[in-house]
């Protein structure tokens, strides 16, 4: 044996671990978290990427261009950035009033009611139109780019489906099915409407939805959306609860805690959207959450486990809360008990890869981004009964027992 000998042995393993990439982590040669991967070029990344890490990951194999119609608003920030990081050239179109916090993209300022100039003579792969809240914006939009795009992917709204025939409301049904697939009525125009005319969002989505696949027959996907939450979601009809319970004490909760709900965080759906165009995946697809039945209990729960604040539920019935005119939706954000769109059938979209956070991630996420809003839009909130209405529900619903 030289004296070289030890050291020899050390280089030796050191190198081992480099050919097999583990770097540092106490020369261990288990790879365990924490371990690191080191490159040719010296840099280093996780041996085991964090779950906890924002998706996406990985870039695409087949960059397109893409044009997002918005892209400034709640849904459209995240869109452009996850579109830009998995190798996508985008170009956003807007009036150019809102700001975001974007990634370098192109921006074309115009108008979808009157003026899509910016638009002319150009061409992309796909079309993410993500802001349509008026049929006739799709119809300027598809005339004008059906021979300029390929493929065509409308957001639209589980509030397409409805009208006559249509499964209704039914209270008392906690929901242990989906009524709803793809296939379900969608809205239609009433007798004496004609094109042109003034449409509520239910129809004007479904009219939309008829439009684009009309324009791009076999080119069109269309993404109806249930109740879209997250951080950025300036509705505040999910992030009532994460803020209401955060602040702790007996909370109000609402109707029969067994009720089926759905919601969806904006980062899964626009990572998913984003994904569909890149694949080129067509067709109708509802999209909402989670990747399984959830109670009104369970998102309550599931919203409390993301903070330490002593936290007690009162479930108090639907009749009490109509009788204290407090409503369902507007004063109790993210319930409408019994609605068939409160519980839609995901199957569809599960197929094409639609895929969850944590509701906890969620929540907390949510509750971190409201506390970084100016405080005057959180004491105006724009869902949700105010803490003196749930203190003299509470009481009257105490005294009623
Ligand atoms: N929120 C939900 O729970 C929910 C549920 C189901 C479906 N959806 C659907 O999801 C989609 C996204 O919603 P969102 O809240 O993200 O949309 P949004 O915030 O209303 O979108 C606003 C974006 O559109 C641009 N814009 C507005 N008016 C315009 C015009 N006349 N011409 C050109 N650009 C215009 C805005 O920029 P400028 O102001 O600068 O023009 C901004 O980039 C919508 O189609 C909505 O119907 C939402």
């Amino acid at each position: 044996m030289t004296p070289e000998t030890p050291r020899a042995a050390s280089t030796t393993r050191r190198d081992f671990l480099r050919s097999v990439g583990v770097a540092g982590a106490g020369l261990a040669l288990s790879p365990r978290l924490g371990d690191r991967l080191e490159a040719s070029d010296g840099s280093e990344r996780p041996l085991w990427p964090d779950a906890r890490e924002d998706r996406p990951a990985r870039v695409a194999r087949n960059p397109k261009r893409m044009l997002v119609l918005g892209g400034t608003g709640f849904i459209g920030p995240h869109m452009v950035r996850t579109a830009v990081e998995r190798g996508h050239e985008v170009s956003i179109f807007t009036r150019g009033r809102a700001q975001a916090d974007l990634p370098d993209v192109e921006q074309l300022v115009g108008d979808r009611n009157n003026d899509l100039s910016a638009l002319e003579g150009r061409t992309w792969d796909v079309v993410l139109d993500n802001n349509a809240r008026d049929y006739r914006w799709v119809q300027l939009t598809t005339a004008l780019l059906q021979d300029a795009a390929e493929h065509y992917v409308f957001v639209s709204s589980i509030s397409a489906y409805g009208g006559e025939g249509a499964p209704g409301r039914r209270p008392n049904d906690v929901m242990r099915e989906p009524l709803l697939d793809e296939d379900a009525r969608r809205f239609t125009p009433p007798d004496g409407w004609t094109d042109g005319d003034e449409a509520h969002y239910g129809l004007t989505k479904a009219l939309s939805e008829n439009i684009a696949h009309e324009a791009f027959p076999g080119r069109t996907t269309v993404v109806r959306p249930g109740l879209i939450v997250g951080p950025g979601d300036q509705t505040d009809r999910f992030t009532y609860w994460p803020v209401r319970i955060d602040e702790g004490g007996e909370v109000l909760a609402p109707g029969n805690p067994e009720h089926a709900n759905q919601v969806i965080d904006q980062r899964d759906l626009t990572e998913w959207i984003v994904r569909l165009a890149e694949d080129g995946t067509m067709g109708d697809f509802n999209a909402t959450g989670p990747a399984s039945r959830m109670s009104m209990a369970e998102m309550l729960h599931g919203v409390r486990a993301v903070t330490s604040s002593p936290v007690e539920f009162t479930w108090v019935s639907e009749e009490f809360l109509q009788a204290q005119g407090l409503q369902p939706w507007s004063d109790v954000p993210a319930w409408m008990p019994g609605d068939p769109l409160m519980y839609v059938s995901l199957e569809r979209a599960w197929a094409a890869g639609l895929t969850y956070r944590p509701l906890a991630q969620t929540a907390h996420d949510t509750l971190e981004w409201d506390k970084t809003r100016p405080a005057e839009e959180r004491e105006n909130r724009n869902a949700g009964m105010s803490r003196e209405r749930e203190r003299e529900a509470l009481a009257a619903w105490h005294a009623s027992r």
